[in-house]
């Protein structure tokens, strides 16, 4: 079956079962490989994309679903060299260990920070429940996050 997918601005159109997870079309169809594929299981959040501007599990929505949406991974929030204020926070402040949960958490965190420009340690924490590391114990992460709050580039 042929699928129609608007990503990240342009319309993709993959020829798939219309079951197959959007992590695999995204990574393995397209080669946008930014979107972690972890848990499978809608757990660890490493896998999260924007659907119409909302954060979602990409490995627990089926392609065949998804025609019409708006869909944006980690790929298509920045802006030709210039990172997202966030990614480039995480850069400055040296959070980063091996990877694998920060997209996700980018992909959480924009809409968050969009809809909440100004929020407190705990809703930032709150924010990323969702959202699994394994490596840095979260508080350089919300070290980073609380550097950005007052940006003004979070508009998304
Ligand atoms: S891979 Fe989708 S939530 Fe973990
Ligand atoms: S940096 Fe390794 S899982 Fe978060």
């Amino acid at each position: 079956m042929t699928t129609s997918l608007m990503i990240n601005g342009e319309e993709r159109s993959l020829t798939c079962d219309p079951r197959t997870p959007l992590v695999d079309v995204l990574r393995n169809e397209l080669r946008l490989t930014g979107t972690r594929n972890v848990c499978r299981e809608g757990y660890c959040g490493a896998c999260s994309v924007h659907v119409d501007g909302k954060p979602m599990s990409s490995c627990l929505l089926p392609v065949g679903t998804l025609e019409g949406r708006d869909i944006v991974t980690i790929e298509g929030i920045s802006q030709g060299d210039k990172l997202d204020v966030i990614q480039q926070a995480f850069i400055d402040l040296d959070v980063i260990q091996c990877g694998m949960c920060f997209p996700g958490m980018v992909m959480t965190l924009r809409p968050f920070l969009r809809d909440n420009p100004s929020p407190s340690r705990d809703a930032v924490k709150f924010a990323l429940v969702g959202n699994v590391c394994r490596c840095t114990g979260y508080e350089r992460i919300i070290d980073a996050v609380m550097s950005v709050v007052d940006a003004t580039e979070v508009t998304e």
